[in-house]
């Protein structure tokens, strides 16, 4: 079921003049210049009528990244769009504070990048259709702009428009997953979910009921499930590129954790920090809407992304804080606090991954540790490591993406804390060390097999409070960038 139906903006280019073209309203660019603001490509074409330079005069359009002065006229409104310092990221917030100005507009032309570069492009794009992102059960709201029409001249800017369309849609996609809620949103509706996305794109799909999943020995995915009457899934997406597109032998496997709700199970949440739970699969939404997008985008290496999918709930046959399961490796695991639901889901997928799939690195993303939030904030997220090649390029890729990651450190000296009486390893500390964020990536550490891995913890970033740029408030789907700048770019054929 799909709750809402509301259309992402669409975005069409032209080589047209901006005074050819018919439009609601018309958007210039705006630099901050030396002295004063200076009026970019396509004002001189606007008709006379407006005026601009009074606009500019009265101080309002000062050329910053995230200004849009609007100034009224008897041919349409136009909107001065600041450009800042032209940089990416300033395209993405000019793009965003457009698209906000532009709120039930059917058709918005563009001049505003018609002196970007294609990373400017690729950003502009993505700031005007994230953040015209809207997602409502009943409430009527304002609709997104419909047509973002960027007039463009110059040598062919399809690809960079397209790669700009492919991963803003990707976004939409990840933040409808995370902002269903939980009562429609179980495992099995999240595996029909991923099944509709494969055949849409081009994707294997193959999917372990808990039938399958006890079958394989999947222990951490159904220790977790069990105590929801709402049974657990393992879901598998499988991208394959054209012959022309490949790289041989690179292989990225995606792990996203999906649980579809956190109530922290027997050892229960208090009633506020269980509120924003439904957002607790935004890893695994990061997973399918970044697999949606490969096909558009031509990635040229073979990516499988994995979602183990459960309902944390604590029903009459959850699993009790001091349960020992059995994770897919084998490992026996001392289950002390169900709350700490995640790294067991996500541990059995992990290690499936190692034992089957062949990978050449391993990326998690995971809604993982309130500590995340503690140490970075909510603009930052932790990533942890096993190669430092591969975390340069992640950190890269989110710093172009806008997302932006910081490496933390898995500290030998906290290894010792996960040490149980029991079991061959406890799932959270047992001896004071705190750190929770980088506990909780040593403890999935053990189910990387040696691999190069990056462990991105989210919980911080994955929702927002308040609007702010290409962000509207609620689920980000935070990563989805990172992860398509990433695999599409040149570094992913790096060994
Ligand atoms: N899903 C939560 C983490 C979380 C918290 C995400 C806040 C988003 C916002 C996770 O399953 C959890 O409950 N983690 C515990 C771990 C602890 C019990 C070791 C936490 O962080 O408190
Ligand atoms: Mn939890
Ligand atoms: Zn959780």
């Amino acid at each position: 079921m799909r709750i809402t139906d509301i259309r992402p903006t669409t975005t069409e280019r032209t080589a047209a003049g901006i005074g050819e073209l018919d439009g609601d309203a018309f958007a210039v660019p705006v630099f901050p210049g030396d002295d004063s603001p200076v009026l970019g490509p396509g004002s001189p074409d606007l008709p006379e009528s407006v005026d601009l330079f009074t606009a500019l005069d009265v101080g309002k359009a000062k050329g910053k990244a995230g200004e849009a002065v609007v100034v009224p006229g008897p041919e349409g409104r136009v909107l001065l769009v600041g450009v800042g310092d032209g940089s990416p990221r300033d395209y993405r917030r000019a793009g965003a504070a457009l698209a906000r100005k532009a709120r039930g507009l059917e058709r918005v032309v563009s001049t505003v990048t018609a002196t970007a570069g294609d990373p400017g492009l690729r950003a502009f794009i993505e700031g005007a259709t994230l953040a015209s992102y809207a997602w409502w059960i009943s409430k009527p709201a304002k609709a997104p702009l419909g047509t973002l029409v960027l007039a463009l001249t110059g040598d062919d800017r399809d690809d960079a428009v397209a790669a700009g369309i492919a991963v803003a849609r990707a976004g939409w996609l990840g933040r409808d997953l995370v902002h269903t809620p939980s009562n429609i949103k179980s495992p099995q509706w999240l595996a029909d979910r991923a099944a509709e996305v494969a055949a849409d794109a081009g994707l294997s799909v193959r999917i372990w009921d808990e039938k399958a999943l006890a079958d394989d020995g999947f222990g951490g995915i159904l220790g977790v499930g069990m105590g929801s009457d709402r049974p657990p899934r393992l879901i598998q997406l499988g991208y394959t590129p054209d012959g022309s597109d490949a790289v041989p032998a690179r292989h990225i496997v995606l792990v996203g954790k999906g649980i579809t709700f956190d109530t922290g199970g027997l050892s229960l949440k208090p009633r506020t920090a269980m509120t924003p739970m439904k957002t607790d699969m935004s890893g695994g939404a990061v997973v399918i809407a970044v697999l949606s997008a490969l096909r558009a985008m031509k990635c040229p290496v073979r990516v499988t992304g994995l979602i183990p999918a459960a309902e944390n709930m604590p029903g009459a046959s959850a699993q009790r804080p001091s349960d020992v399961i059995r994770q897919y490796d084998g490992t026996t695991v001392e289950v002390r606090n169900t709350d700490a639901e995640g790294r067991l889901v996500l541990a059995d997928a992990m290690a499936y991954a190692v034992a089957k799939l062949e990978p050449s690195a391993l990326i998690d993303i995971a809604t993982l540790t309130g500590a995340a939030t503690v140490g970075l904030g909510r603009w930052h997220a932790p990533m942890y490591a096993t190669s430092d090649d591969l975390a340069a390029q992640l950190a890269e890729a989110g710093e172009a993406a806008g997302e932006r990651l910081w490496r933390m450190p898995l500290v030998d000296d906290y290894r010792f804390a996960l040490e149980s009486d029991i079991a061959d390893v406890s799932h959270v500390e047992t001896s004071k060390v705190g750190g929770g964020s980088i506990t909780a990536a040593l403890f999935l550490e053990r189910f990387t097999g040696g691999l190069p891995w990056v462990h991105l913890d989210i919980a911080g970033t994955g929702r927002a409070d308040a609007a702010k740029d290409e962000i509207v408030k609620g689920g980000t789907a935070f990563g989805v960038r990172t992860l398509l700048y990433w695999l599409t770019s040149e570094c992913t054929g790096r060994r």
